[in-house]
């Protein structure tokens, strides 16, 4: 049953909130049984003639007497009243402790999830679809909380229909198990409607995945669809996902209607039935009987809301699967970064060199590198050029240790690196792409990035090294919010920007990946010149397709269809290379 996948999770969440809940569910269900009883006295004062109390009505008034509550009209309501206030008190923490543990459970799946992706190989992250990952994190796991809730009602609603049947089987044994026998029966035929409930849960949750898809492509495309007047496709398309979406929710609602419906009616005949009983057959007591009413009243609508709590559990299942599966795997391809987050960056004093390196992607069948060997030496600028689609920037990566090489080895300073190294060695390099990525943040925030301690004195050393000083011109200056992944900036200062936080990272190897593509020919020759007075500081790997862009580099390493075609000084390559 998905309910015990439910409290499983609390229960591994904490032993200690998931006792303390339960205990106070317990507390508050006995004070409400115990207060249903003490009716039965209550109303017997009414009668005139006196009947011997029976059963738990006689323990619970021995019980009385013996704190010295007086068996009159008064003494039993004052009971009544101070049962109930300790009731109301009781849930009142009880309403508190769930809350806050569900939060806190929450929050630990959604920590886990999260920090399984953080975790994970790169490669296993560029195979995923980008919205599963984004709808795990916000969407499902939100309905999970929501189950959550749901679970927690649905064991109080169980506990209370425990409870009222104990106090019904203690008043009139008979009655209760009609009821009992009457009430499981109706639960056991209704039974397969949660099937069904199951299956309209997994629709549904594919039908909100295909809207998420949907709005965040929608968004990320708006420019593209502005320009190509395609308001109208983008419009419908959103259209049929959400009338899809609509189409299911409605059916999963129309389907709770209808069992809402069989059950309205099968309660009204169980009732005729017991009143019936009780009346004619059993000829019950009126006290016992009006009780027995009461609590019948009370159980029907706790019965309806077990069966809802359960389809909408149903209705989960196929999300919590859909989690575990991912943070599963996600947690399969994990690199340990979250505890070794304080590792020693590599220094390096030779070379990096690539020996056999091959690597093919998941998705695709054809080698992106295939059996590439070369060396990037100390203190050298190193360019590597190639057309699209060559390999260039899965050279790149492999080269700053984000994937491994699938055959081959990458050593830094003939050390060969392990996963273990590798991530140390990551921690070593700076990477500019050629859409470079900024935080919604400041300028500064962006910059700390790269190193926390950085001072005012680093970040416009960083800045101007990168040809940004721009930044101080701006009206808020380095406190300028750079937009969602900066699209307040231009192309080219974003570069520029992203160039100055690669060099505050003081690294040891700098791989530019078409980096200068956004600048204009001014900007790239400052850039170029900046790369000049580095270059006794710094290695560097210069990606491009452009020739003069790559002219003063120390070595010239030319890709083709992921293999090695030249490589060598500027002069030599050129030479062997078709002019063009
Ligand atoms: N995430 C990916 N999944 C599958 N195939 C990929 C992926 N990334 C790149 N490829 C493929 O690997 C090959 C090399 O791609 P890569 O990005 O390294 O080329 P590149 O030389 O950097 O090209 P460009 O100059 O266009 O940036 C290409 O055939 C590309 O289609
Ligand atoms: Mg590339």
């Amino acid at each position: 049953m998905v309910i015990f996948r439910y409290l499983g999770i609390m229960w591994h969440a904490s032993r200690q909130r998931s006792l303390l809940f339960f205990a106070l569910l317990v507390l508050s269900s006995l004070t409400e049984g115990i207060g249903l009883v003490l009716l039965v006295p209550l109303l017997g004062t009414l009668q005139e003639v006196q009947s011997q109390p029976t059963g738990i009505v006689a323990y619970i008034i021995e019980g009385l007497t013996f704190v010295g509550v007086p068996i009159t009209l008064t003494g039993l309501l004052g009971a009544f009243l101070a049962l109930n206030l300790l009731r109301a008190v009781i849930v009142y923490f009880q309403t508190l402790v769930s809350e806050r543990f569900r939060l806190e459970v929450l929050d630990g799946l959604r920590t886990r999830s999260f920090d399984a992706i953080l975790e994970s190989r790169w490669d296993w992250v560029v195979a995923q679809k980008r919205s599963d990952l984004s709808s795990l994190l916000i969407t499902e796991v939100n309905r999970i909380g929501g189950a959550l809730v749901q679970s927690v009602r649905l064991i109080i609603s169980l506990i209370s229909i425990g409870v009222y049947v104990v106090v019904a089987f203690t008043l009139s044994p008979v009655m209760a198990a009609i009821a009992t026998v009457l009430g499981g029966l109706i639960f056991f035929l209704m039974r397969h409607q949660h099937q069904v409930a199951h299956r309209h849960g997994m629709l549904l949750s594919q039908a909100n995945k295909n809207v998420q898809q949907t709005v965040e492509e929608g968004l990320s495309g708006l420019k593209l669809v502005k320009i190509l007047r395609s308001e109208n496709r983008s419009s419908a398309m959103m259209k049929a996902i959400r009338a899809k979406l609509r189409g299911r929710t409605l059916q999963f609602a129309k389907l709770n209607a209808a069992m809402g419906l069989i059950f309205q009616i099968a309660i009204a005949l169980v009732l005729v039935a017991m009143l019936y009983t009780g009346i004619e057959v059993l000829e019950l007591e009126l006290p016992v009987l009006l009780i027995l009413i009461v609590i019948f009243a009370r159980l029907s609508p706790q019965i309806r809301l077990v069966q809802t709590q359960i389809n909408g559990l149903q209705h989960t299942e196929a999300v919590m699967d859909n989690y575990h599966d991912l943070t599963r795997e996600a947690g399969k391809v994990s690199e340990p970064v979250l505890q070794g987050n304080d590792c020693e960056p590599i220094t390096l004093g030779k070379s990096i060199k690539l020996s056999n390196v091959s690597y093919s992607y998941k998705t695709r069948d054809a080698r992106s590198l295939n059996d590439v060997s070369l060396e990037i030496p100390f203190r050298k600028t190193t360019a590597i050029m190639g057309t699209s689609g060559a390999g260039k920037s899965t050279l790149a990566d492999i080269l700053m240790g984000l994937l491994a090489p699938e055959t081959g080895t990458v050593s830094v300073d003939g050390h060969a690196l392990d996963a273990e190294s590798r991530l140390n060695w990551r921690k070593s390099v700076a990477y500019m792409p050629q859409d470079v990525f900024l935080f919604h943040d400041t300028i500064r925030n962006n910059l700390l990035w790269a190193d926390q301690s950085a001072s005012e004195d680093d970040l416009e050393a960083a800045l101007k090294k990168a040809s940004a000083e721009f930044v101080y011109a701006l009206p808020e200056g380095i406190e300028t919010i750079v937009g969602d992944a900066g699209q307040r900036l231009s192309g080219g200062e974003k570069q520029r920007i992203a160039l100055a936080r690669a060099l505050l990272q003081k690294p040891q190897l700098l791989i530019l990946d078409e980096a200068t593509s956004a600048l204009d020919l001014a900007n790239e020759a400052r850039i170029r010149e900046m790369i000049e007075t580095l270059h006794a500081e710094l290695t560097v790997v210069i990606i491009g397709h452009r020739l003069p862009a790559l002219e003063n580099a120390d070595q010239l390493i030319v890709l083709e269809s992921g293999t090695v075609k030249a490589s060598g000084t500027w002069e030599s390559v050129v030479q062997e290379l078709p002019s063009d």
